[in-house]
């Protein structure tokens, strides 16, 4: 928790007390916070809408979509379920939902080209796996569908604010984040990217008041949608969450994320240098494969580790079999050099 986010949290709490309702301050605080998102991912203003999680932008998102020439989606067993289970509700519309499977902690883009083909509507998949920290190369994929002529959601979760990305020059149509993670917020914003030349054919159908080109009519409505991403939405947001949210992009814009993926590597080798060093294994593929996190492999119940960890004051996330650790910017070889040695006289070597 940055000194700026609680900060932002505080002010969000006197807003409500001093104050009530200052609907007009709250909006203008969700769509400066749909900004700084457009600025992290390079996008334009217009491109971006406030959502509540990675989940929720998706479903408004794929609520547009309807079987036709193009009736399938495709994913992979290495995303994380907020990609997958929205996509498996498709199946219920009568799309083909494709998973590729993934071999030794990883997805060969090989396996992409084979199957995106004509048929193809969509292929979702992560930029960084929470499961073992893999990175895709999302210019590859982008090229792949590109070439089909199938759209590319790219979640951005475990990569945004760590990862510098351009969505125009990586070739993504939609990004979907939450801020928990190296945005530094809180649970409850989350955001949706949509390429401009695209949304403006789509109709989502879960949809809200804020959808409609004027939301304050206060009538019997007639779906009129907006003519920017902002059609995606879903109703009053989280809007403390989105105080926190425009603290935390603000902070990671005044570092700059590409110091902050410079100072992350240098961390997390040094981390995986001194691990490695201890006899411990990865769980996550080879260096040059990673994103910002690292998996390590306890040989016992991940989630146990991960509570021990936490009684001892490091933070940790079990993910499957695999325990992650994620450095960010503020972290330093101390802390690491903490954490080995915590790790070296309370757990086993494999
Ligand atoms: C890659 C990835 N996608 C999505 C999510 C979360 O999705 P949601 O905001 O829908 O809960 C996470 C959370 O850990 C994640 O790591």
């Amino acid at each position: 928790m940055s000194v700026d986010v609680l900060e932002a949290v505080k002010s969000y709490l006197s807003s409500i007390v001093e104050e009530g309702n200052p609907w007009d301050e709250w909006m203008k605080t969700v769509y400066e916070a749909a900004a700084c998102f457009g600025e992290i991912v390079q996008a334009n203003e217009e491109e971006i809408c406030p959502h509540y999680s990675a989940s929720s932008a998706l479903i408004s998102l794929i609520s547009s979509f309807t079987p036709g020439r193009r009736n399938k989606v495709v994913t992979t067993e290495l995303d994380y379920p907020s990609i997958g289970v929205p996509l498996a509700a498709l199946k219920k519309r009568g799309f083909d939902v494709e998973i590729i499977r993934a071999e030794q902690g990883l997805v060969d883009v090989e396996k992409f080209r084979k199957k995106v083909d004509e048929k193809t509507l969509l292929v979702a998949t992560f930029h960084v796996s929470a499961l073992n920290g893999y990175m895709q190369d999302v210019k590859a994929l982008s090229e792949i569908c590109e070439a089909k002529g199938a759209y590319f959601l790219l979640d951005a979760y475990q990569s945004i604010g760590a990862v510098p990305i351009d969505v125009k020059k990586m070739g993504v149509d939609f990004l979907v984040a939450g801020t928990t993670k190296f945005l530094l917020g809180i649970p409850g914003a989350g955001f949706l990217y949509a390429r401009k030349d695209i949304f403006d054919d789509l109709e989502p159908t879960a949809v809200s008041w804020f959808s409609q080109r004027d939301p304050f009519l206060f009538g019997p409505e007639d779906l009129d949608y907006r003519d920017d991403a902002k059609r995606f939405e879903m109703g009053t947001w989280s809007v403390v969450s989105m105080y926190a949210a425009r603290a935390g992009m603000r902070l990671i814009m005044r570092v700059g994320v590409d110091s902050i993926w410079r100072r992350i590597m240098k961390t997390r080798n040094y981390f995986v240098e001194e691990v490695e060093d201890a006899g411990f294994q990865m769980f996550s593929p080879d260096l040059e494969k990673i994103g910002p996190t690292v998996s390590l492999f306890f040989g016992q119940d991940s989630s146990t580790v991960e509570r021990r960890l936490r009684s001892k004051r490091v933070i940790v996330s079990a993910r499957g079999p695999g325990v992650r650790f994620a450095h960010h910017f503020f972290n330093n070889r101390e802390q690491v050099d903490r954490v080995v040695e915590i790790l070296r006289k309370h757990f086993r070597r494999n």
